[in-house]
């Protein structure tokens, strides 16, 4: 069902739904009055302590924050057994779906027990409180067992997403120093099953010329597809010998809120990953927060989906710490959107009555390319929120996602947030914002963020573009870079001096005073001096009728600086268009975004392709689009979900117009 507003400028709160909402506007106010005592009181209603804080910030040692100090709490208690003590052990914590189809119903009580058993089997392997580990595994319920059960013992875990190869495992492995290794046999990928225990010996291996990841005792493995497995004796430890026996009874330890939760390796400027660190306090208390009044959990009534993959942030904080936090019931699904068929996301919606979805723009994209027909096919009446989150969403996709998804009503949350700041920063609240499709609007009540320009100046008049930064602490920010306080200091406090915090991504106001994020500012553009950003040429092309998905990058030109290029995946209907055909389509899409931004920003290429390379979240790598846009050798494509994209729009590019 569409309504009629599917081109509205914008879209004002229904007052049913405001009337409901967790999140109200007098959250702003009270945030404006008091800001530390506005999170105090969210880390008091929302969180267990075992012992109540007496400073709310420390920030005497900027920018080295201390959040709740004296207060001492437990992650794992707080997001399992709490639950059950409150009398909601048979609600339902988890809806697993496996690729295969195969599904398991975990309560909290279940919950409780598998934690519970993880954690004194972690204990047995010698895993105590301050040892890491590292977690690489696929979307299975052992791996949220494994992060709750390393909170419990307050050993901070580090996931790797199991799409790296051996040598990013191995680089993290050695970073963080891991004691034990947790991962699978194998993990399914579209219906076959992949090795994933191979990589980890891989990484492990001792091998010449690479550093030894030798501070792993220990590898335990679940077996999920029965793949053979190579064993190193007194190393390996399969999971169902040595977890499944343990005792279902552990008893989680306070800890200090500036505890150590976690490690995220997440890429920087230079070709060394970054280990994001988050502790304890302050990451619970902002992200319960954020989900109970971002994604307006009911978690009585809703059934929550947050797709991504848990070796992402969005996975940590918006799958695991703050839905199970709230005791929200949620579905944790294992495959792919098309595998076994395209229908497969509305069909988990109408099967176990989502209410909640929160995805990426890129997926939303991919739907609206296969086609309406698809979710038309399924009782998506369930839904009531949407949420957005890894890049800006266009309009388009916003409205398509809106209307297709959303039954042209459901509110959609476009949320700003990076893995360092741990939870989402700038976003609508539903029931109370009115709805700017493209725009992230305004910070969370209790964040503050400015745009200041190249001088750091802040910015205030519409349209003006400058750098996002945030200009108060918040809980759940990252506390440094593991093991490099210097890196930490360099990379985001001294931009535009320790007052701010630099984001990374470039940005703008609106006349309404809603804030656009632009994308990382590595991906602004200079145009002969004009500012373009690759997302707004983007959302330009993929509003013309004919094209799918749309990825710009700024190529080396030696008359103005950087030159727009443009690949464009065409949706299905005449997507091989070529020949004379092509090379009209290709003056007609440039044309297209000289009407919609100006001439300025015209593409000086287009080039149809029939892939993007991404990464396996998602993220179009336009660092190699820009190789192949400055006829450059393509460089590394290690990180890529599917390695052979780039050859496919190599042999397959159209002919650059003019
Ligand atoms: C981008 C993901 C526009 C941004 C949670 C940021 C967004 C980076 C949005 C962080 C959004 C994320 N609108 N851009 N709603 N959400 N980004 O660390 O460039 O994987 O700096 O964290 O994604 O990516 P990360």
């Amino acid at each position: 069902m569409v309504t009629q507003d599917s081109s509205a400028k914008t879209y004002a709160p229904d007052e049913a739904f405001t009337a409901q909402a967790v999140g109200q506007s007098t959250l702003f106010d009270d945030a404006e009055a008091d800001r530390e005592g506005f999170w105090a009181t969210q880390a008091r209603e929302r969180i267990s302590w075992s012992t109540d804080f007496d400073q709310t910030l420390d920030w005497s040692n900027a920018p080295f924050a201390r959040w709740f100090v004296g207060g001492e709490l437990n992650v794992s208690y707080n997001c399992v057994d709490r639950h059950v003590e409150a009398g909601n052990g048979e609600r339902v914590a988890i809806h697993f779906e496996g690729d295969q189809g195969d599904t398991r119903t975990i309560t909290y009580a279940d919950l409780q027990q598998e934690v519970s058993k993880t954690a004194n089997a972690l204990a047995e392997l010698g895993v105590g409180k301050g040892d890491r580990v590292a977690i690489y595994m696929p979307m299975i319920p052992e791996t949220v067992f494994t992060m709750l059960a390393c909170a419990r013992l307050g050993a901070p875990h580090s996931v790797v997403f199991g799409g790296f190869a051996a040598d990013a495992l191995r680089t993290r492995v050695i970073d963080a120093e891991a004691k034990v290794v947790v991962t699978t046999d194998g993990q399914w990928r579209r219906g076959k099953p992949a090795p994933l225990k191979a990589t980890v010996d891989e990484a492990l291996a001792v091998t010449e010329g690479k550093e030894d990841a030798d501070s792993v005792t220990n590898v335990l493995i679940v077996k999920r597809t029965d793949s053979p497995v190579d064993w190193v004796e007194g190393r390996d430890v399969w999971w169902h010998e040595f977890v499944d026996g343990q005792s279902a009874e552990h008893t989680p330890e306070p800890m200090d809120s500036e505890h150590p939760l976690f490690i995220l390796y997440t890429s920087g400027t230079t070709g060394k990953p970054k280990g994001i660190l988050h502790t304890s306090g302050g990451y619970l208390v902002q992200n319960a927060y954020a989900n109970a009044v971002v994604h307006d959990v009911h978690p009585e009534t809703d059934v929550y989906w947050c797709t991504a993959d848990v070796g992402w942030v969005t996975g940590h904080s918006y799958l695991v710490y703050g839905p199970l936090a709230n005791g929200a019931t949620q579905v944790v699904y294992e495959g792919t959107p098309d595998t076994p068929h395209q229908g497969r996301w509305w069909e988990i919606v109408q099967k176990y009555g989502v209410s909640i979805l929160y995805t990426a723009p890129t997926a939303i994209r991919t739907f609206m390319k296969w086609g309406d027909d698809i979710p038309a096919k399924y009782d998506l009446s369930s839904i009531r929120v949407l949420g957005s989150v890894g890049e800006p969403i266009n309009p388009e996709a916003w409205r398509w996602f809106r209307d297709h998804i959303g039954a042209g009503k459901a509110p959609i949350v476009d949320t700003w947030w990076q893995t360092e700041t741990g939870g989402i920063m700038i976003s609508p609240l539903p029931g109370v914002t009115t709805l700017e499709p493209g725009s992230a609007q305004r910070p969370i009540p209790g964040i503050k963020a400015e745009i200041l320009d190249d001088e750091g100046q802040r910015l205030t008049d519409p349209g003006a573009v400058g750098y996002l930064v945030l200009t108060e602490p918040w809980p759940g920010m990252l506390r440094t870079i593991w093991g490099d306080d210097e890196r930490y200091k360099d990379t985001y406090w001294s931009r535009f001096g320790p007052e701010f915090y630099f984001a990374g991504d470039g940005a703008r106001y609106d006349e309404d005073g809603n804030i656009w994020v632009l994308g990382r500012v590595d991906d602004v553009m200079n145009v002969s001096g004009h500012r373009l950003s690759t997302a707004e040429i983007e959302s330009a092309l993929v509003s013309h009728p004919r094209v799918a998905e749309a990825a710009v990058v700024g190529a080396t030109d030696e008359m103005t600086g950087q030159a727009v290029c443009a690949f464009v995946i065409l949706r299905s209907e005449g997507a091989d268009a070529g020949g004379a055909e092509g090379e009209e389509l290709i003056q007609e899409l440039r044309s297209h975004v000289g009407k919609e931004i100006g001439p300025i920003a015209k593409p000086r290429q287009v080039m149809i392709v029939p892939e993007l390379p991404k990464t396996r979240s998602g993220k179009i790598m336009r660092r190699l689009l820009k190789d192949v846009a400055e006829n450059r050798e393509v460089g590394d494509v290690s990180t890529l979900a599917d390695s052979s994209v780039m050859n496919l729009i190599q042999d397959g590019m159209g002919k650059p117009a003019s």
